[in-house]
């Protein structure tokens, strides 16, 4: 998690919870090893860095906000937390592997957090991740761009996510010297909880910075017409499915 967005720790564990459910398949490609040093990167509450220790691995999980830091350090008091930016996140500490889950989307400067991902790795160590992919939640996106300019609002000005190609980010690894052994753009059509509330529960999470400076009644105007726009296409029988593309990589730094 990072920038511009104004994280709650409580609504993203009760109804964003999705987000750490779907990051257990990463933490597959991760296969942790007891006794590695690991950073989880863009923790959030912690659930996926308890797993990752749960395997024997020693894990630091570091997040943008500290919201979230607060709570993951309330939920898993054994382990270690603390408040960084991934663009300029540096350790002493060598990890054996930096984890990434459903955070590097929020960080618009890639070629900076790949850097500091790099220096945080042992040479031989891994980077594994996954994020939003080119043309996530795409549909979403339009509708708040639809909806607010007819406000006089540009939504591109407001968007706070970084959502590449995999030839785009593959690139920029390679440029940094990892060697990328597995890539993946997938298609991952994602069911909200909580019925027809479950449009309004993923903006209220994840898209504050497109209703800076709106009234509550008009940010309330807002989410009804970009549901209205977005229901023909994605509720179907009671519930709301978000057009997510992911993006899943791992990359290697050399010895
Ligand atoms: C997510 O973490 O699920 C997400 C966040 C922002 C935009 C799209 C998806």
């Amino acid at each position: 998690m990072t920038q511009k967005n104004s994280w709650n720790a409580s609504l993203y564990d009760e109804k964003m919870n999705f987000v750490s459910q779907y990051g257990s398949g990463v933490i597959e490609w991760l296969q942790p090893v007891a006794g590695e040093h690991i950073l989880d990167l863009g923790c959030g509450t912690g659930d996926l860095t308890a797993k990752i220790a749960a395997a024997g691995a020693s894990v630091v999980g570091v997040d943008f906000s500290p919201e979230m830091i607060a709570a993951a350090k309330k939920k898993y008091q054994s382990l270690s937390f603390f408040v960084a930016d991934g663009h300029t996140f540096r350790s002493e500490r060598r990890f054996d592997a930096v984890f990434s889950n459903a955070a590097l989307h929020w960080m618009k400067r890639p070629q900076e957090v790949i850097e500091s991902v790099w220096l945080a790795l042992s040479p031989g160590g891994r980077f594994v991740a996954e994020f939003g992919g080119k043309e996530n939640c795409q549909q979403v996106v339009d509708a708040l761009g639809t909806v607010l300019a007819q406000r006089g609002i540009a939504a591109d000005e407001r968007n706070p996510w970084y959502f590449p190609s995999i030839g785009e980010y593959t690139s920029l690894l390679e440029r940094q010297g990892f060697r990328v052994t597995l890539a993946s753009h997938f298609d991952r059509p994602t069911k909200m909880p909580d019925g027809d509330q479950g449009l309004r529960h993923w903006l209220d999470s994840f898209a504050d910075s497109f209703f800076a400076g709106l009234h509550p009644e008009e940010r309330q105007r807002v989410c009804e017409e970009v549901a209205v726009c977005l229901r023909p296409a994605l509720y179907k029988d009671g519930e709301w499915i978000v057009d997510y593309k992911r993006i899943r990589i791992i990359a290697q730094k050399p010895h």
